[in-house]
Parts: structure tokens; sequence; C-alpha cells
């Protein structure tokens, strides 16, 4: 009896020990593991999943902007047609609010894009 007591012991502790080592494998391996890549406003305004701002509007000026569209004014000249980033930020949020018949996605109003996300947007713009 005494001996299955010992045995059942030395499993239980052979069992912590193992369940102890591994979750510091694991912990270790949480502590390294990389971040998740945070886009740029240009990787958002190009992709498809996010912003697709190229799916209507060309980007003349950025040769990585790789579009036929032409449904939409292109961006060009950014900063000196809208020197105001609030007026932009209006543009992206909600286009409705200028145009009532547009067919530009409202990106914030519908949650398509967060604030912090239209904000890299418009920098990116800016250097259009
Ligand atoms: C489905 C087509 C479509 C998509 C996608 C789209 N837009 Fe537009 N956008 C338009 C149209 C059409 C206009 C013309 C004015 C209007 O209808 O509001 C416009 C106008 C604009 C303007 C004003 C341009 C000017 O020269 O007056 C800005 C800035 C703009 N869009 C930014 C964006 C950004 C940034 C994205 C991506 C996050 C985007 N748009 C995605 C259709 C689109």
């Amino acid at each position: 009896m005494e001996r299955k007591l010992r045995q059942v012991y030395r499993s239980t502790l052979c069992l912590t020990a193992t369940l102890l080592s591994l979750s510091f494998v694991l912990a270790i391996d949480f502590a390294n593991a990389e971040p998740e890549p945070v886009p740029s406003g240009r990787e958002l305004a190009h992709s498809y999943d996010h912003g697709n701002c190229l799916a209507c509007h060309s980007a003349p000026t950025d040769k990585n902007a790789i579009t036929l569209a032409n449904i939409a004014p292109p961006f060009m000249d950014m900063k000196r047609r809208f020197p105001s980033k609030d007026k932009l930020f209006k543009q992206i949020w909600d286009a409705r609010d200028t145009h009532p018949e547009t067919i530009m996605p409202p990106f914030g109003a519908h949650s398509i894009l967060s604030e912090t996300e239209i904000r890299k947007i418009i920098d990116y713009l800016y250097t259009l």
C-alpha cells in the first residue's frame, strides 16, 4: 500500500514538473511572439480588404498604385487641394455628408476603417 502511495506521489510530482516546464516554454513563446504588423496608410489605401481606395481612385504619382480606376477624382496634389485635414477626414468618414448620392463607401460611419486608420490614410494622401 505504501509503495503504491509513493508511486502515485512520484507520478503526480512528475506531472506537475512537466506542466510547469511546459507553461514556462509557452510563456517564453508568447513573450517572443512578433506583434502583428500595423499597416501603413498606403497599405490601407491600396489593400482590397480595407480601404480599397484604388478601386475607384487612381494615384498617378505613386508608382506602386496599380489601378485602372477612373470612377472618382485621382489623388493628386492633395495637400494643396485639401489644406484642412478635417475636411479630408469628413470626406472619408462619410462622403454622404457633402454628396448625398455618392457611391463612395462611408468608411468611418460604417466601421470599415477606424479613426486611426483614416488618419494614416490622410497622411499617405498628403504625400501625393
Ligand atoms: C466605390 C468607389 C469609391 C471608393 C472605393 C472610394 N472612393 Fe473616394 N470618391 C468616390 C467618388 C465617386 C468621389 C467623388 C465625390 C463624391 O462622390 O463624394 C470620391 C471622392 C473622394 C475624395 C475627394 C476627392 C476630390 O478630389 O475632390 C477623397 C479625398 C476620397 N474620395 C478619398 C477616398 C479614400 C481615402 C478612399 C479609400 C479609403 C476612397 N475615397 C474610396 C468614390 C470612391
